[in-house]
Formats: C-alpha cells, structure tokens, sequence
C-alpha cells in the first residue's frame, strides 16, 4: 500500500506563535546508520556527538536486563532511588535533585518556568544549541555574548544582566570550544549576579576536565546570595546517551517549580535502573576518562605533526582549523566513513570538532583527515 499525500505547505490553518516559527532545529550528529545506508562504508566512525566511545557500561546493561521483564509498569514518577543515590552521592537533600529526559529537558523547564514572555536570558555565542531554543520556547529572548579568543567573556556576560535577566547559562566546559571557567573567575561572577537571577551551570563535560583550578557548580549550590543550579548527564562520562537521562542540583523550591511541569515519567524505567547501577562503577568512570584524554593527547600530536591549529579542550571532544571550509572537510570525511562536526552553524566556519574515541577510531580519522587534505 503506498503512503498518503499529505499537503507539503498548509494554505490555510493555524499559525505557530511567532517566536516558535523563529526557532532553528537543534541539528543532531549525523547517525552512523545512515552513512551505512548513503555511502555504503561498513563500519563508519562516530566522532560528532561527544559520545563515549567505550559503548555503555556492562554493569547498566545488566541492570536493564533485570528491568525488562516490569516494562508494561509505568516507572516511578519520582525515581525514589535513584534520586536519593544521586542526594547522597552529592551531599544534598533528595528534594535538590531533579531528573530530566536528558540535561536537554531540564533546560527546556528551566526556560519554562522562569521567564515571562520578554524576559531575558543570557548566554555565551556559541554555545549548546539548546538553551537558544528553549529560551525562545518559552517566549524569552536569547541574549548572546561573544566568546572571547574562544573563551567566555565574563565581563561582557555580567554587563549584559539587567533587569528583565532570569537566567544565565553558564556552560562549563564549553560546547564547542572545549574551554572551562576558573574557581576565581566564577566566584568574581557570582558576586556581582543579582538575587532575581538563576545562575544555570551546565557541567554535561565536567567530568574530563583536567584543570585543577576549573569551577565545580556543586561548590557554590549554597551560596546566600545567589540561585545557583547545576546540570549533569548520563549521556557522556556514563555512556548513556541513547537512555536520556540527565540531572539537576539547585534549590529544593526551585526542584519543585520544575516538578509541576516536567512530564510525569520523564525519566523512563530502564534509565533509573542503569543510572542506579552504574552511580557505583567508579571502574567504568576512570576507564573513560583515560580513554579520551589518551585520546586527545594523541589528536592534539598528530595534529601538530599535521600543521593544523587545534583549540585544547577540558572536555571530550576539541575543536581543529581546517586550511578549507569545515563543510567541505565534514564531507570529504563523511565519504571516507568518517563523521565529525562542521562548525559553521556555531560560527566558526573552518573549524571542525572532533570527540576523542577509542584509539583506532582515532587512528581512522587521522588518516583520513590526511588523505582529504592532500
Ligand atoms: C553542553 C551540553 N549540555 C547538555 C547536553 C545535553 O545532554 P543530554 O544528553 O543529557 O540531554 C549536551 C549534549 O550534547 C551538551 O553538549
């Protein structure tokens, strides 16, 4: 049976709200399936979602075997256990912690509950795409601030708080750049963020950073004077990308605004269950760890070796100058079964970024990258 035709442009019909009709999609990596399927490359490499290259933990596929067999049960709504494994871990009370179908949720309720059509919320340019298009969900204007030398402006940012501010994003390390916030510039920061604004620290990559003196937003959550209000994932350190599962720590009155508006089992049962299992595998953690600062290291030499300039990153993945447009680059690659990120789209358009993975993964782009360069 052939499918339906369906009109391609509504004539008539409901407009979106104006400030939806705005909003660019969020652009995902592309999927390794659909290289297989469009160059026919057997086995492509993934390097274009800051994933984590040793795949998920064994411990959280066993856990979701064992989950499997309660899977026509809804989950529970409040995730109980994982919740308080997660409080007790980061030394706060179960009611500071907040699940969200991925960090990307959080972000998005975050953006709903706090501002009021107009209200403004400050972020760096560029950075994660999400915050950009949540704002804007919620009928809020994105306030964006240049990155400086490809680091955070934080004078710009602090002189772009003002009276109509609720939130700023504050994403540390960042997505792209790789680039992480000092202990003494976020305490200077904070000292000068007025109380009616949430400070939204997004650590999605805290967990690579190898700056001793890098702010850790879980040391200033009890700060008096400011709202401070942390997001983590289980989508990179943790390998879980594909279960969508991430987490806030903030204030418990601010846990509760955002509980009346997330959806009611956003955080799905085999996600609780693996989250719960791999929340002991410190092995898992440091094997990753390794994996991709190993990694880097062995990038950023061959890079050197190669003539390229590269961006260091605190993060998992890191951004490369290409001596041609990125665009050109990413699909040359993409032809040899290679999949990185152009930046165009972030404004950096002869940039690449590049996650570290497992060694021959890494070995692959590198010739690869040599290959369309010559
Ligand atoms: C900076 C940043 N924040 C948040 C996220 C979202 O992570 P999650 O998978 O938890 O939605 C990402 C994902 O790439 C990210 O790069």
């Amino acid at each position: 049976m052939g499918k339906k035709k369906m009109p391609q442009n509504l004539k008539k019909g409901p407009e979106p709200r104006k400030d939806i009709a705005n909003i660019a999609p969020y652009v995902p990596g592309k999927p390794i399936e659909e290289l297989t399927r469009q160059y026919g490359i057997a086995k492509p490499v993934k390097l274009a979602s800051n994933e984590n290259p040793l795949g998920p933990p064994p411990i959280a596929l066993e856990a979701i075997q064992k989950a499997l067999s309660s899977l026509h049960r809804y989950p529970d709504g409040a995730a109980r256990i994982l919740v308080a494994k997660l409080a007790q871990k980061l030394g706060v009370e179960d009611g500071c912690v907040i699940l969200g179908n991925g960090s990307d949720e959080i972000i998005q309720v975050l953006a709903l509950a706090y501002l009021n059509p107009g209200d403004e919320a400050v972020m760096s340019d560029p950075s994660f795409l999400m915050y950009e298009i949540s704002v804007r969900t919620a009928g809020g204007v994105p306030v964006k601030i240049p990155l400086k030398n490809m680091t955070w402006d934080m004078d710009a940012t602090l002189a772009a708080i003002g009276q109509r501010t609720r939130i700023v994003f504050v994403n540390n390390p960042n997505n792209p750049t790789g680039a992480s916030i000092s202990k003494a510039e976020f305490s200077a920061f904070l000292q000068q963020i007025p109380s009616h604004v949430i400070v939204c620290v997004d650590e999605a990559y805290i967990d690579f950073v190898r700056d001793k003196n890098c702010a850790i937003g879980t040391d200033y959550l009890k700060s008096d004077n400011n709202t401070v209000a942390v997001l983590r994932t289980f989508s990179k350190i943790y390998g879980m990308a594909g279960l969508r599962l991430g987490y806030g720590i903030m204030p418990q009155e601010i846990c509760g605004i955002l509980n009346r508006i997330r959806l009611p089992f956003n955080a799905n049962s085999l996600a609780q269950a693996a989250a719960t299992a791999v929340l002991d595998d410190d092995g898992f953690v440091a094997k990753t760890r390794k994996t991709v600062h190993e990694g880097l290291d062995y990038l950023y030499g061959q890079m050197e070796q190669m003539g390229l300039d590269f961006v260091p990153s605190q993060a998992n993945y890191f951004l490369v100058k290409m001596p041609v447009s990125a665009d050109e680059v990413f699909e040359a690659l993409l032809q040899k079964g290679v999949i990185v990120r152009s930046m165009r789209a972030y404004g950096y358009p002869d940039h690449i970024r590049v996650s570290a993975g497992l060694f021959e993964e890494n070995q692959r782009f590198v010739d690869a990258l040599k290959a369309v360069l010559a």
